[in-house]
């Protein structure tokens, strides 16, 4: 039933969003800025925006959730740091949509997997290599320990799991082995993302040849299992220029996807905690869609870019809509359901 409801509510956004009227394909709702890890490269947990109480969660994945959204994730900060993400949850699952939730994984044990199992449709958990290199980039000994124990728990209660891993200068050639030796056989899918922010300083930059190196890997990963490697094809040769700082801007902010940070406010794009284009309890979530000439629509078109897999990975199923949307489908479809 799920399905059908989906891939209809798929099918309705894409030809809305080709009559130019914006239904995001994809939204992303960070329920709390708090997080238990430091990461280095990550800039989320740096300023803690207060959040909403659970009457107000409820009211602002409402209105977005109403757009006619089919992927709806709850990330953060740590998202599992609020007791009552199993009700938000369930309630982004009540309008048909396929919940997902990003996870470091370090708080999910025994006593919560059911729930998560019940509510959750795919829970991608962050992993960036073996245990030294995680370790080490997420600052904390025993992340790795907790975030694949993490997994395991997960996989037992018949969950979706993925992993994504964000491809840098520390982790860049053991990627492939990781992938080979540590996910393949015990996930149901990977993603990569280069580190961010874009364009990326010279410290943050890999060299070219460990660039080509794992592009090689993956895009020989994604011709032989393509939907163990979910992400498109193009955003993995897209790696190359990312890192040259000569990516193409590809971008649908606020129109094939937006984001709720963890006030309500809603954000054009999940990569940009700056651009406000209303407030989900306050405005009119559509009226806020209609691009207008205000700061944020300004800031949208006069940012340079990103190569995110939540952001342009999301564009990229508009080149292959059909191919790309089953495939996802199919991620996201968890076996209980
Ligand atoms: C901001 S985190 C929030 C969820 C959760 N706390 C976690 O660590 O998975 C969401 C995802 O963004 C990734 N991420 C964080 N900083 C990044 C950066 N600078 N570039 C690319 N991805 C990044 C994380 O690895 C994680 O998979």
């Amino acid at each position: 039933m799920k399905t059908s409801q989906l891939a209809t509510k798929v099918v309705t956004g894409f030809l809305k969003f080709k009559a130019g009227r914006p239904t995001p394909l994809f939204a992303s709702y960070n329920v709390t800025g708090r997080c238990n890890m430091k990461c280095t490269f990550c800039e989320w947990w740096k300023n803690e925006i207060p959040e909403l109480p659970t009457k107000k969660a409820l009211a602002a994945i409402d209105a977005v959730c109403k757009l006619g959204v089919p992927f709806f994730d709850l990330s953060g900060g740590e998202p599992l740091l609020r007791k009552d993400l199993i009700v938000l949850a369930k309630r982004v699952a009540s309008h048909g949509c396929l919940v997902s939730m990003n996870t470091n994984g370090t708080l999910l044990n025994q006593n919560r997997v059911n729930e998560i199992a019940d509510a959750f449709d795919t829970v991608v958990v962050s992993l960036d290599g073996p245990k030294e290199v995680h370790d080490q980039i997420r600052g904390v000994p025993g992340t790795y320990d907790k975030a694949t124990k993490a997994v395991s728990l997960l996989k037992k209660n018949g969950v979706k799991v993925g992993v994504n891993s964000v491809a840098t200068p520390w982790n860049i050639d053991i990627l492939p082995q990781f992938i080979e030796e540590e996910l393949r056989s015990k996930v149901d899918f990977a993603q990569v993302q280069p580190m961010h922010p874009y364009p990326p300083s010279p410290e943050n930059v890999p060299s070219s040849k460990q660039v080509s190196k794992l592009i090689d890997y993956l895009l020989k990963l994604k011709h032989s299992d393509p939907s163990f490697l979910a992400v498109p094809t193009e955003f993995l040769k897209g790696f190359e220029q990312f890192f040259k700082g000569k990516t193409p801007k590809i971008c649908h902010a606020g129109e094939l996807y937006v984001a709720i940070n963890p006030e309500g406010k809603l954000l054009a794009c999940p990569a940009r905690s700056d651009l406000m284009l209303g407030d989900t309890l306050c405005d009119s979530v559509d009226n806020a869609l209609k691009k207008q000439d205000s700061e944020a629509w300004r800031k949208v078109s006069a940012c340079k870019g990103c190569w995110l897999e939540c952001t342009v990975g999301v564009s990229m199923v508009l080149k292959n809509p059909l191919k790309e949307t089953s495939q996802l489908l199919g991620l996201w479809t968890s076996h209980k359901k």
